[in-house]
C-alpha cells in the first residue's frame, strides 16, 4: 500500500523514496540528514515567510561564492561544523599535537626557505623569533618534517588579501627540520582579524549578536611520511579574543609562550635592533 505523505510520517516517507540500489553510504548519510532536518522543522514550526528567509540565506550564500570566496565554508566555520568535522577526523593519542581549522588563506607551492629565514618581506611589524622542536610520541626529535607556516600581518591581513600592498609570499615560509627536530624562523607579531563579514554569513552573525574576530595566531601544516599530517595553529594567550574565536579553533594545548624580550644583546643575536617577542612551541607528531 502506498504511504502518502503526512506530517507524522514525513521523514520515513522521503527516506523510503530512495532506491535500494543507491550507494549505501549516500543512503545512510541522506537518511540521517532527512531525519534530522524534518525533526528540526517539526521543532521550529517555521512560517512560510521564515522558510523563505532560510532559502534566501542559502541562495545568497551560494551567490557569494566564486574562485576566491567560499561562503559555505565560512558558514561551516562560524557554525562550528568545520571544527567538529576536523575533530572527528583527527582523533590522536594523548600527547600528540591537536589539529585545528585550515582556514581559507593557505597558499600551495610557497618556495622552501633555509631554516631561520625571516617570513617578513616588507619590514613591517614587531619582530618575533619563533622556535621549538618537532618530536614523536616517545619524545625523539623528528628529522625531515616539512613545516608550512603562514600568518596575518600587524594589521590583521594575509598577503593574498592585500595583493599589490603586501609582497607575494609575505609572512609565509616552508622549512624542513634537521636531525635535532628543531625549527626556528623570524616573523612579526600577528594581530586578531575579522573573518569576512560582507556576505550573508557576516549579516547573520551580526543579527545573532556575535563578533567576527579570530584571535592572533600562526598557521602550521607539518608533514612527513609515516606521520599523521598535522594542520594546526599556535595562539597568543593574551589576545582579547582568545576566549571567543569566531570559528571555535582555539584549544588550550595550542597556546604558545609569547615572551617580550627587552635585552639588547639577545636582540642583536637575532639581528633585531630592539625589543622583540620570543615565541616557543613544540609539536608532537602521531604515527599514521
Ligand atoms: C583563518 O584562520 O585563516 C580563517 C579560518 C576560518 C575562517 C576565516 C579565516
Ligand atoms: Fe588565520
Amino acid at each position: 500500500m502506498t504511504n502518502y505523505f503526512t506530517e507524522e510520517n514525513s521523514a520515513e516517507t522521503v527516506i523510503n523514496a530512495m532506491s535500494d540500489d543507491a550507494d549505501p553510504r549516500l543512503r545512510e548519510v541522506m537518511s540521517v540528514v532527512i531525519r534530522k532536518l524534518h525533526e528540526a522543522v517539526k521543532e521550529i514550526e517555521p512560517s512560510q515567510d521564515e522558510w523563505m528567509a532560510a532559502i534566501q540565506f542559502l541562495t545568497a550564500t551560494g551567490q557569494k561564492c566564486d574562485e576566491w570566496r567560499q561562503e559555505y565554508i565560512l558558514a561551516s566555520d562560524t557554525l562550528g561544523v568545520s571544527m567538529l568535522v576536523d575533530a572527528i577526523n583527527s582523533r590522536r593519542p594523548s600527547g600528540a599535537t591537536e589539529n585545528t581549522v585550515l582556514g581559507p588563506f593557505h597558499v600551495a607551492n610557497v618556495p622552501e626557505s633555509p631554516m631561520g629565514a625571516n617570513l617578513c618581506l616588507d619590514g613591517k611589524g614587531e619582530p618575533m623569533f619563533v622556535h621549538g622542536v618537532v618530536r614523536d610520541l616517545d619524545g625523539a626529535p623528528v628529522e625531515g618534517v616539512k613545516m608550512d607556516v603562514w600568518q596575518a600581518n600587524e594589521d590583521g591581513f594575509y598577503d593574498v588579501q592585500q595583493k599589490g600592498i603586501q609582497p607575494e609570499f609575505n609572512l609565509r615560509g616552508v622549512f624542513r627540520t634537521g636531525a635535532d627536530g628543531r625549527y626556528w624562523f623570524q616573523a612579526v607579531k600577528p594581530l586578531y582579524y575579522p573573518v569576512p563579514t560582507d556576505g550573508p554569513v557576516g549579516a547573520l552573525m551580526e543579527r545573532l549578536g556575535r563578533h567576527c574576530f579570530r584571535p592572533a595566531h600562526f598557521h602550521y601544516i607539518l608533514e612527513k611520511d609515516g606521520y599523521d599530517r598535522l594542520t594546526t595553529h599556535i595562539f597568543d594567550p593574551d589576545d582579547p579574543y582568545i576566549g571567543s574565536d569566531a570559528v571555535f579553533g582555539v584549544k588550550e594545548s595550542l597556546m604558545a609562550k609569547f615572551r617580550p624580550i627587552d635585552d639588547v644583546a639577545q636582540a642583536a643575536e637575532h639581528g633585531f635592533e630592539g625589543r622583540f617577542f620570543d615565541v616557543e612551541h613544540d609539536f608532537v607528531l602521531a604515527p599514521v
